[in-house]
């Protein structure tokens, strides 16, 4: 090749470098907000130009899924506007579950704040939903999950063609060591549906997992909210949410649980990725404990925090204005 059309080869190299690097990622996201939902989502509004949002479904989970939906349409509505939402499964994969986190997230799953009626379009079955996204996109789709990996798993069953489309599931789900803060021994969207997350860690598609105990490390305290404006709606969901969450490790606090998993695809400049396998406990009596255990070989990863003041600075002048 003569070295003109050498040079015009490795400008067109650069040149596709670049472009991949500007890319934005195709992105879904599955939650079941909750108040730690919202404020992912609210930081992930802060980051659009880093993401083509495609979908946002909601689960069961922290309340039922008409809760979680009604709320999906709140965000869409106020934050999102135009974006596709779609309702997720009502229940579990397999245990008809009378578990919620109502106690800490309030019986509206966005605690002291009081949303009226919603009417924005909202399709019925995300599992159709993420399908058609996922197997219409023509970059990898990465899948941010917030909540029980049910809808997840319904779709890598009932369509396994999509995992070939699937790039990365950045998830905040069970924790390191097998303990739990639901239980002794199992982190909540774990315990919730225990056999999706066992049968999504099993299909290839790479896992970075946001544990328990980061989310228990990472954390605000309320009183940084106090001095918060509430001009905007904004700023006003932010300050009443925060202020009214009722976390079981702290209640003068509010730990940073799915933020983390927003900000490991938006800033993984907070974190280090610890490459690791995954297991996960169904039989009842555990049903929902994990264990994350190094492997420098291994397909998936959970993240540690590096810059936890960084973290906190980035998120007290994102979200609180502080
Ligand atoms: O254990 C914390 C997780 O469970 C968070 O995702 C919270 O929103 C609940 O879903
Ligand atoms: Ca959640």
């Amino acid at each position: 090749m003569s070295s003109v059309n050498e040079a015009k080869q490795y400008i067109k190299n650069i040149e596709k470098q670049l472009v991949n690097s500007n890319t934005k990622k195709t992105i879904i996201v599955d939650c079941d907000p909750g108040i730690d939902d919202a404020l992912a989502l609210l930081l992930l509004a802060e980051n659009l130009d880093k993401v083509d949002l495609k979908l946002i479904s909601s689960c069961a989970g922290n309340t039922p899924i008409d809760i979680t939906t009604k709320n999906i349409q709140f965000f869409a509505e106020n934050f999102f506007n135009g974006v596709r939402i779609a309702k997720g499964s009502k229940q579990p994969l397999v245990k008809k579950n009378k578990t919620d986190a109502s106690d800490v997230h309030g019986l509206s799953g966005l605690g002291d704040y009081v949303i009226g009626e919603q009417h924005y379009p909202c399709e019925l079955n995300a599992v159709e939903s993420m399908k058609d996204v996922i197997l219409n996109s023509k970059e990898k789709v990465t899948i941010l999950a917030l909540g029980p990996l049910t809808n997840i798993a319904k779709l890598f069953i009932q369509y396994p063609e999509t995992k070939e489309n699937v790039e990365k599931i950045y998830s905040m789900i069970g924790s390191i060591n097998g303990d739990g803060n639901i239980t002794s021994y199992a982190e909540f969207n774990a315990y919730f549906d225990p056999e999706s997350f066992d049968i999504v860690s099993k299909c290839d598609v790479p896992m970075v997992i946001n544990p328990m105990e980061l989310g228990n490390e990472t954390r605000i305290k309320k009183e940084v909210f106090a001095k918060m404006p509430t001009e905007t709606i904004k700023d006003n969901f932010v300050k009443v949410l925060a202020e009214s969450i009722n976390e079981t490790v702290d209640p003068t606090c509010i730990c940073l649980y799915d933020l983390n998993t927003v900000l490991a695809l938006c800033h993984p400049e907070f974190y280090e990725f610890i490459p690791c396998d995954i297991k996960v406990f169904v039989n009842p009596e555990i049903g929902g404990k994990t264990i994350l255990e190094q492997n420098k070989n291994g397909i998936h990863a959970y993240q540690r925090v590096v810059d936890e003041d960084k973290l906190n600075k980035y998120i007290l002048k994102t979200l609180f204005k502080n």
